[in-house]
C-alpha cells in the first residue's frame, strides 16, 4: 500500500465535520446525524471510496460540487457480482433504479460539469432520453468492443454506448485527446488515405471522433479484475483528461475494481465514489505501480501522430519517419490484407 493511503479501520471515529469539508463535495450520511461524515473504506490525499449503496452515497454528496460524473452500472444481464446484487430486474424496474441514481448524479454536477454514462445501447436509449430533460446532450460515443456471441437473427453486438451530457449549455472543461493515425499492425503503414494532405497532418495526432475503435478489452490477467468487470484504464484516462483538470472532482458511484479512481488519482484529480464490495479497489490501491506504468504507456501513445510501435514497424520496413514527424513522402501506405487488422474477439 502506498504510504499516503489509509483504510477506514485506521481512520479516526466519526466526528464533527470541519467547516471546509462541506464545501469540498465530500459525502455526509444524510440518513444519520447531518453533521457526521460518511467513513470511507479507502482514502488517499486525492480521493475517497465508500462501501455504500450508490443512492445512499450520492444523496450525501453536496449539490453542484462535481466536475465530472461517470457511471458504469451493472447492465441487468443476470451477471454474478461479488456484491450479490440482483442483476436481472424487470426492464422497467432497472430503468427506474437507474433514473434514481442518475438524478442524484445530475444534482451533484457543477454548472458546466460533464456526465458520462456507459451502458448497452438498449438501456442508454431510455436513460439518455431521461437525461436529456435535465442536461444538454453532447455525444453518443460508440466504443467498438465486442461483448457477446453473435445471436441468430440479430446483428452482432459490437459497441458500448458512452453517453456524454453537460449541465448547462456547454462544458466548463473540454480538451479531448488527439489520437495516433491507425496503422497496419504488420508494416506500420497508414490505414487511411490522407491524399495530398499528409504534410499538413497535425503532429499531435488526429481529431478524436465519436467512434472509438482503439479501446482494448481488459483481458490481460495482470489488469483484468474479472469479478468487477473492469473497464480499460485507457478509456477512463480519455474521459477524465477530456472533461476535468488537475484538482477537479471526479465522481463514480459504481467503483467496481476502481479504474475511475485510479485514473483520477494518477492524473492528479480529486475523486469520490461508492461500491458495494470495495475489496478489489482496496487491493488495487495497495500497489498502483502496475497501473502507473500502464498509464505512462497510454500517455506516451496519445497526442502523437504515430505510436512508438508503429514507428518501429515503419523503421523495420525501411521507411522511418523523420524525428520531428515531418509527414511528407515518408508515409508508407498499407498494402496488407485489411481483414488481418480486425481487432480480435473479446467478451467482457
Ligand atoms: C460494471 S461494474 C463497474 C466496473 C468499474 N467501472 C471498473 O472499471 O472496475 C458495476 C459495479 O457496480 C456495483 N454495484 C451494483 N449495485 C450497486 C449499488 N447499488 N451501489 C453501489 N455499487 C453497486 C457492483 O458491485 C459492480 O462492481
Amino acid at each position: 500500500m502506498t504510504g499516503a493511503v489509509t483504510r477506514a479501520d485506521r481512520l479516526p471515529q466519526p466526528q464533527k465535520a470541519a467547516p471546509t469539508a462541506r464545501s469540498s463535495g465530500l459525502p455526509y450520511d444524510s440518513t444519520a446525524d447531518k453533521m457526521r461524515p460518511m467513513i470511507p473504506i479507502l482514502q488517499t490525499p486525492l480521493g475517497a471510496a465508500y462501501q455504500e449503496d450508490c443512492v445512499k452515497f450520492l444523496r450525501s454528496v453536496e449539490s453542484e460540487t462535481v466536475d465530472l460524473a461517470f457511471a458504469d452500472p451493472p447492465f441487468n444481464l443476470g451477471k454474478k457480482y461479488t456484491s450479490g446484487i440482483d442483476d436481472s430486474l424487470i426492464g422497467e424496474e432497472y430503468v427506474a433504479w437507474c433514473k434514481e441514481w442518475l438524478d442524484e448524479m445530475v444534482r451533484t454536477l457543477k454548472p458546466g460539469g460533464s456526465l458520462f454514462l456507459w451502458n448497452l445501447p438498449k438501456w442508454n436509449l431510455p436513460l439518455g432520453a431521461h437525461l436529456g430533460q435535465q442536461l444538454t446532450f453532447r455525444h453518443w460515443i460508440s466504443v467498438d468492443i465486442k461483448y457477446s456471441l453473435p445471436i441468430q437473427g440479430r446483428l452482432y453486438p459490437s459497441h458500448y454506448a458512452l453517453l456524454y451530457f453537460v449541465k448547462g449549455k456547454k462544458p466548463a472543461i473540454f480538451h479531448p485527446d488527439r489520437i495516433p493515425t491507425p496503422c497496419c499492425r504488420h508494416c506500420g503503414g497508414e490505414q487511411r488515405d490522407y491524399g495530398g494532405y499528409k504534410d499538413k497532418m497535425n503532429p499531435k495526432g488526429v481529431n478524436l471522433s465519436d467512434v472509438w475503435t482503439d479501446i482494448p478489452p481488459v483481458r490481460h490477467a495482470k489488469y483484468k479484475k474479472r469479478d468487477a468487470n473492469a473497464l480499460a484504464l485507457k478509456l477512463m484516462d480519455r474521459i477524465i483528461t477530456m472533461a476535468s483538470d488537475e484538482g477537479s472532482l471526479v465522481l463514480d458511484p459504481f467503483g467496481g475494481s476502481g479504474t475511475t479512481f485510479v485514473a483520477a488519482e494518477l492524473n492528479g484529480r480529486r475523486w469520490i465514489g461508492s461500491e458495494l464490495d470495495c475489496s478489489t479497489i482496496v487491493e488495487r490501491f495497495d500497489s498502483l505501480q502496475g497501473d502507473r506504468e500502464h498509464l505512462a504507456d497510454i500517455h506516451r501513445n496519445k497526442n502523437v501522430l504515430f505510436t512508438r510501435t508503429d514507428l518501429e514497424r515503419r523503421r523495420k520496413n525501411g521507411k522511418p519517419l523523420p524525428a520531428a514527424y515531418q509527414v511528407e513522402q515518408d508515409i508508407v501506405d498499407c498494402t496488407c490484407d485489411p481483414n488481418d487488422n480486425q481487432p480480435s474477439l473479446a467478451f467482457g
